[in-house]
């Protein structure tokens, strides 16, 4: 069989559940910004059809659409370089969804983590959404073919197990039709961490709102938030080596790297011997500087949402262009009558 080599083409998405958090952006969209300037085409996606694998109030979910489309938009996705989209406007995404339902097995789906971590105690009571959630996670990045998928640490299973579709239909059905998706999982803030713990990562449902910066928050929550952020009562080191058995520590050095695009190591050259009362004011003004005109730019164009409506259905209409035919293509592979 001839190997086929796919164009590459950048996919990811974010649920839009609720309350974006600067482990959404230094993880997700900051580097969706940074794809998109990279020449490639990129697709990013409100995953709404994820988001109802828990309940989600209807005017909430609306709401919340919105505020993730501005988000993105805000922080520097722009409708004309990347099509930016909602997954239930494109429903190849759930036909694929539903033919990879018959393609993973319900082992692979037993070991997701994310699984067990959302389903808690009582998984008996979880969705039947919730447990089959990673087929259609496969089903979103496939139906484009997509070849990259920029997501933080916590989406690494997801990608495998999206990658394990990809070759169990490939070999099923002797084709080499759906590519190998590789996961960029890269930078410093892959994982940025509570900031009130620094062995759990920074949640939107985490209760405590102090543990979480939101691109909603203002500059006095923000400053307020890192002052009070959990530390240790060493001075900084000066290399990264310094780090290891210091989570708190890590954490901030890391999200001051990745807002500041530099790598860990050379902020640690600037900063190593200070104490936090002289690194966390640094940290407070780098961040209200890089998140601050992302809270006001979010802000301005929720008071449009027809327009935000209108971007997300010409970003759905370009995005059908490319996976309906794929979506055929994949109907005739199994042997469906389409004609
Ligand atoms: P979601 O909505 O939980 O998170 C969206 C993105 O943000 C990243 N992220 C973080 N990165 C670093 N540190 C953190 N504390 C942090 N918290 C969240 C996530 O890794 C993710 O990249 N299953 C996905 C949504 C999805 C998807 C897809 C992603 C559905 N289909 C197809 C990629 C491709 C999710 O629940 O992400």
């Amino acid at each position: 069989m001839t190997e086929v080599v796919h164009t590459p083409r950048v996919f990811s998405g974010i649920q839009p559940s609720g309350g974006l958090t600067l482990g959404n952006y230094l993880g997700a969209i900051k580097r969706f910004v940074d794809m998109q300037e990279c020449g490639i085409e990129t697709l990013y996606c409100m995953v709404d059809l994820h988001a109802i694998t828990v309940w989600q109030d209807p005017a909430d979910l609306r709401h919340n659409t919105r505020e993730l489309a501005a988000g993105y938009i805000a922080a520097g996705l722009d409708p004309n370089k990347s099509i930016l989209f909602n997954q239930s406007q494109v429903s190849a995404h759930a036909e694929l969804g539903w033919l990879f339902s018959c393609i993973a097995r319900m082992g692979w789906m037993k070991r997701m983590t994310q699984f067990k971590d959302k389903a808690g105690k009582n998984a008996e009571n979880a969705s039947l959404g919730l447990f089959g959630y990673p087929a259609l996670m496969a089903a979103d990045i496939l139906i484009y073919h997509s070849t990259h998928v920029p997501v933080g640490e916590d989406q690494k299973q997801h990608l495998e197990l999206t990658r394990d579709v990809a070759a169990k239909f490939n070999h099923d059905f002797g084709v080499d039709f759906f590519p190998m998706t590789e996961p960029v999982i890269e930078g410093a803030a892959t994982r940025v961490m509570s900031l009130r713990d620094g062995s759990k990562k920074m949640s939107k449902s985490d209760l405590s709102d102090a543990s979480r910066i939101n691109m909603t928050d203002d500059a006095e929550t923000i400053s307020k938030k890192i002052r009070k952020a959990k530390t240790d009562p060493d001075a900084l080191p000066s290399e990264a080596e310094g780090l290891k058995e210091r989570p708190e520590a890590r954490n901030l050095v890391n999200i001051f790297a990745a807002l500041s695009d530099m790598d860990v190591d050379a902020v640690l050259r600037d900063v190593g011997g200070k104490q936090f009362s002289e690194f966390k004011p640094m940290l407070v003004d780098l961040a209200v500087d890089k998140l601050s005109p992302i809270s006001t730019e979010m802000a301005r164009l929720m008071n449009d949402p027809a327009e935000i409506d209108r971007t997300l259905g010409e970003g759905a209409g370009r995005a059908r262009a490319i996976a309906n035919p794929i979506l055929e293509k994949t109907y005739d592979i199994v042997g469906m009558i389409r004609s």
